[in-house]
C-alpha cells in the first residue's frame, strides 16, 4: 500500500515523463532520492519555502525555449528542481478557481464590515495566515486578473483549500483545509448585490437566503469615515456599488455588470447549507448542482498520480469526481481555463510544473506508535474486506462504482449530466473548456474512492464528507449519525476487534 509513484520522476528522465509513458510500478524498485520540497512542517513558513519557490518559475521558464522545450544546455537535475519548485509556487499563489475575481476594495470591505465574523485576517472563516503576504492577506487569497473588474482584484488559489493543519498541529500541503468556510466567504462576497436590491427584488429571494442576508445587513458596520476624518471609499463602494456602476464611476464601472449577477438560488442554498471543509467548490460559475447534489468534501491530494496511460490501461480511476479527467495534465489545463478563461495559458510551461509538483507531495505519517501485531491483523482484514475495491497504490479504487454498491449518493455518479451553463461567464468557460477537450466525454457514471493515505489525519470522509473521521468510519465511538450511511456495513459486518485492528492498519497508510 505504500505509494510507489513518488520515486517516479526522479528515475525517469524529464523528457520521458513529459511524453507520458510513465508507469508507476516500473519505478518501484528504485531508491527514492531526497525530496525537492518540504511539504509538512511545524509552521507555514517551513512549508512555504518562500526563498526557493518565489524565484523558481523565473528560473524554470528561462530554461525553456519558445516552444517550451528545455534548452539543451540546462542540466537535468536543475530543470527538474526548478520545475517542481515552480509548480509549488503556482499552487501556493496562482489564482485558480472559477470564482469571479473580487475587487480588492470589496475584499477589504468584508473584513472591515464584519470583523466579528471573519476576523482580522479571515481566520474566523478558516483561512490560514500567509506570513509572506505584504498586505496581510491569508494563504490562498491572491492577486487576480483585472479583466472583469477593471480594478485590482483577488481570487482563491489551490492553497486556500488544499493546505491544512494536521491533528498534531503540523501544517501540510495536500491536507484538506477542513476549517475553511468557503460557503460563508462566497455568500459575503455577494453582499454588495444584495445591499443594492430593492425590497421588491429581495422578496423574490428564497426565504432562507433572504434571512441570511438581512442578518448580514443588520450586523454590518456602517462606516463612511475611516476614523481619520477621511471618507472610507471601500465601504461606500461596497454599499453602493450598483449606483456607482450606473454612474460609470470606476475604471470599467464597478464591477462589470455583464458578469456580476446574483448566483442561482441552488448555489446560494448550497452555500447556506455548506459547512467548513465541505462545500460547493465551483459555484457560482459552474452552477453544477442539480437539486439534491450534496456539497463536496475537499479531498486530500497526497500522492495523486493521474497518468494518462494508467487510465487508458484501466489501472487508475479518473481524476476528479464531479468532472472526470483522464489525467492530471488535463485536469490542470481545465483548471487554468476555469480560472483565467484564457486558452493561451494552457501551455506546457504552466501545466508541467503544477503537475510535477502535485505528483511528488508526500503523505504525512502519524507520530503515534502503533501496535505491530494489530497492524498485521488489520492488514488481513483489509485484504479480505476492502482490497477488492481499494486496489490502487494509495488505497484509492482503480474503478468507479455505482452509488448503490457503497450506499453513496446517486447524484454524485455524474453531476455533469444535468449541467447547464447559465451565467455569461459559465457559458464562456463551457465553450473554452469544450475546445480544450480535457474532460472525458461522455462522463463515466460512477463513484471512485479517493486515496486512503493519511486517513489518521482526516475529517469529512467520503466525497460528500458525511463520515466524520476514521473512528466514525469504523463506529469505534458509538454508532454513526443517520446522514453517514456510506459503508455502514463496516460497522455491522466486522466485529469490534476486527475494526480496531483495521484502525491500526489504516493509520499506517
Ligand atoms: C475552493 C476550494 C478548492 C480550490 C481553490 C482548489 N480545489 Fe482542488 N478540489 C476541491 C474539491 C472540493 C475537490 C473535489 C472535487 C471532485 O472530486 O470532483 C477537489 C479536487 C481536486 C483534485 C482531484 C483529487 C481526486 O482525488 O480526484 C485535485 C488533483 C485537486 N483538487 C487539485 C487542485 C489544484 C492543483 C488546485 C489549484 C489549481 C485546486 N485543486 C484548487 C477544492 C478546491
Ligand atoms: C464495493 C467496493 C468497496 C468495498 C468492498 C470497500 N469500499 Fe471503501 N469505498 C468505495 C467507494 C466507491 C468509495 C467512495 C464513496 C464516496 O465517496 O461516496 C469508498 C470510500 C471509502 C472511504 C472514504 C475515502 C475518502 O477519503 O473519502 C474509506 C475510508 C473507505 N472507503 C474505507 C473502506 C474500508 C476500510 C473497507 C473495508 C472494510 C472498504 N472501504 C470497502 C468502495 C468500496
Amino acid at each position: 500500500m505504500k505509494p510507489l509513484f513518488h520515486s517516479l520522476f526522479f528515475t525517469l528522465s524529464w523528457m520521458a515523463c513529459s511524453r507520458g509513458f510513465a508507469n508507476p510500478s516500473a519505478a518501484a524498485s528504485h531508491t527514492k532520492p531526497t525530496s525537492i520540497t518540504q511539504d509538512v512542517g511545524s509552521s507555514i513558513e517551513d512549508i512555504f519555502e518562500y526563498d526557493k519557490t518565489s524565484v523558481a518559475c523565473g528560473k524554470y521558464w528561462s530554461f525553456l525555449d519558445e516552444s517550451d522545450q528545455p534548452k539543451t544546455s540546462v542540466p537535468e537535475t536543475d530543470l527538474r528542481r526548478e520545475e517542481v519548485l515552480c509548480g509549488k509556487w503556482l499552487f501556493l499563489s496562482w489564482e485558480t478557481t472559477g470564482k469571479l475575481p473580487l475587487p480588492e476594495l470589496l475584499f477589504d470591505a468584508i473584513q472591515r464590515s464584519w470583523p466579528e465574523r471573519v476576523g482580522t485576517q479571515f481566520e474566523k472563516l478558516g483561512f490560514l495566515p500567509n506570513p509572506f503576504d505584504k498586505r496581510g492577506r491569508p494563504l490562498g487569497v491572491t492577486r487576480s486578473t483585472t479583466k472583469y473588474t477593471g480594478l485590482p482584484a483577488v481570487n482563491i488559489s489551490c492553497s486556500a483549500c488544499h493546505v491544512g493543519q494536521l491533528p498534531d498541529g503540523r501544517f501540510s500541503v495536500g491536507a484538506p483545509n477542513t476549517k475553511l468556510d468557503m460557503s460563508t466567504f462566497n455568500l459575503m462576497s455577494y453582499f454588495p448585490l444584495f445591499a443594492t436590491m430593492s425590497n421588491q427584488d429581495r422578496a423574490l429571494l428564497h426565504p432562507e437566503v433572504r434571512a441570511y442576508y438581512l442578518e448580514l445587513e443588520r450586523t454590518e458596520k456602517n462606516r463612511i469615515g475611516d476614523g481619520k476624518g477621511r471618507i472610507d471609499w471601500s465601504n461606500v463602494i461596497f454599499k453602493y456599488s450598483k449606483l456607482l456602476r450606473w454612474l460609470h464611476i470606476g475604471a470599467k464601472g464597478l464591477p462589470d455588470a455583464k458578469y456580476v449577477v446574483m448566483p442561482p438560488e441552488r448555489d446560494l442554498l448550497s452555500w447556506i447549507h455548506g459547512k467548513p471543509g465541505v462545500f460547493n467548490p465551483g459555484a457560482p460559475m459552474l452552477t453544477l448542482q442539480v437539486e439534491g447534489v450534496p456539497n463536496l468534501a475537499v479531498p486530500q491530494i497526497w500522492g495523486v498520480s493521474g497518468f494518462e496511460q494508467d487510465f487508458a490501461n484501466g489501472k487508475t480511476a479518473p481524476v476528479g469526481q464531479t468532472t472526470k479527467y483522464s489525467s492530471l495534465e488535463k485536469f490542470a489545463a481545465d483548471a487554468l481555463i476555469y480560472a483565467y478563461q484564457d486558452p493561451a495559458l494552457n501551455r506546457p510551461r504552466n501545466i508541467r510544473p503544477l503537475v510535477a509538483y502535485l505528483r511528488q507531495i508526500e503523505t504525512p505519517k502519524t507520530l503515534e506508535v502503533l501496535d505491530p501485531a494489530s497492524v498485521v491483523t488489520g492488514q488481513t482484514v483489509f485484504n479480505h474486506s476492502c482490497k477488492s475495491c481499494h486496489d490502487g497504490a494509495s488505497g484509492e479504487s482503480t474503478k468507479i462504482y455505482g452509488a448503490h454498491e457503497v450506499d453513496s449518493i446517486a447524484a454524485l455518479e455524474n453531476p455533469r449530466a444535468g449541467y447547464e451553463a447559465t451565467t455569461p461567464i459559465s457559458k464562456l468557460i463551457a465553450e473554452l473548456s469544450d475546445t480544450l477537450g480535457a474532460r472525458i466525454e461522455p462522463q463515466p457514471i460512477g463513484i471512485k474512492s479517493r486515496r486512503l493515505t493519511g486517513l489518521w489525519a482526516r475529517k469529512n470522509l467520503m466525497t460528500h464528507g458525511s463520515v466524520k473521521d476514521i473512528d466514525d468510519l469504523l463506529c469505534l465511538k458509538g454508532s454513526r449519525s443517520v446522514e453517514a450511511f456510506t459503508h455502514q456495513e463496516i460497522c455491522s459486518e466486522l466485529n469490534f476487534s476486527e475494526r480496531q485492528s483495521l484502525l491500526s492498519y489504516l493509520k499506517t497508510l
